[in-house]
């Protein structure tokens, strides 16, 4: 089958999380910016409002709000991927019309939007040789950042990418492994029993074990049980389904939900049902 260029550069995808300094010209800029724009968005609301960030000042700010990702403040631009949803109830109520729309499906349809744009954004970089990294770390400090970017009420920060040139070595870092092809595509109707998924993701997990995939990347046993002393996984273990265990199972969900809704009552998101 033939691989045309968009197709290679779709499979050639990594994330990276080191860059050189060297900065991106005016024109990256624009072709990055057009890449966004021409994604479909719903209804063609275009639901969203972006922030190109190149000041060193601010990437640093926003690499701490972020939860401390430093790749934010080494690439040389990290654009802001808002959801926005005071443009279009603005356009209502200019017109005296009622705002009947739900927050949270127009939250759900521009998340879709902004996720859309970015994933422009990535593939548009990666095709002009440049690197990226989504940042979902954003929503770890959406009002500190609303406020630090000026945003107007309603527009709420949701997704991150990091830009610029790679410093890393690709043979180093070969691509992340994805789940079997089995676990998630279905051919007209869902078809994985519980058995032969378990089974499935059983021999996924070995695959990834002994590649070594998570030998650096283990999330500590004490951020899920801080009095256990013991970690009673060891390395032959940790496979992706303990990683995604763990990851639900941190005890920073706790404080990090309640944030969330706070940040986005305060941003002016009428989320909560009456
Ligand atoms: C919505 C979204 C949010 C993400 N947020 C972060 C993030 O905050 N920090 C980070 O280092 N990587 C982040 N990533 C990158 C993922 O960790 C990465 O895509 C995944 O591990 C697979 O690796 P790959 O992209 O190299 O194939 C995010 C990716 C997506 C799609």
């Amino acid at each position: 089958m033939e691989l045309t260029e968009t197709i290679e550069t779709i499979l050639a995808h990594r994330s990276v999380r080191t860059y050189r300094s060297e900065s991106l010209s005016e024109a990256h800029l624009q072709l990055l910016t057009e890449a966004m724009r021409r994604g479909p968005s719903s209804s063609a609301l275009q639901n969203y409002t972006v922030i190109l960030i190149t000041e060193q000042d601010l990437k640093e700010q926003l690499a701490r709000l972020c939860g401390n990702q430093a790749y934010i403040a080494q690439c040389p631009l990290f654009i802001v991927t808002c959801v926005d949803l005071r443009r279009v109830e603005k356009a209502a109520l200019a017109r005296d019309y009622p705002y009947r729309a739900s927050d949270l499906r127009i939250l759900l349809s521009a998340t879709e939007d902004v996720a859309i744009a970015v994933q422009n954004a990535s593939l548009a970089a990666q095709s002009l040789g440049l690197a990226t990294v989504m940042i979902g770390g954003v929503m770890n400090g959406s009002r500190e950042i609303a406020a630090l970017l000026g945003l107007p009420p309603r527009v709420a920060p949701l997704l991150g990418l990091c830009v610029g040139y790679s410093d890393e070595d690709p043979k180093v870092i070969p691509p992340r492994p994805r789940l079997p092809k089995e676990v998630v595509f279905h051919r007209e109707r869902y078809q994985l029993s519980e058995r032969e998924e378990e089974r499935l993701l059983d021999r996924h997990d070995q695959e990834v074990i002994s590649s070594g995939f998570y030998h650096a990347r283990h999330i500590p046993f004490d951020e899920l049980f801080p009095a256990a002393s013991v970690d009673p996984v060891g390395p032959d273990g940790y496979g992706w389904t303990e990683h995604v265990a763990r990851k639900q199972a941190r005890l920073w969900w706790e404080g990090a939900t309640e944030k969330l809704w706070e940040d986005f009552e305060a941003m002016g998101l009428r989320l909560r049902r009456e």
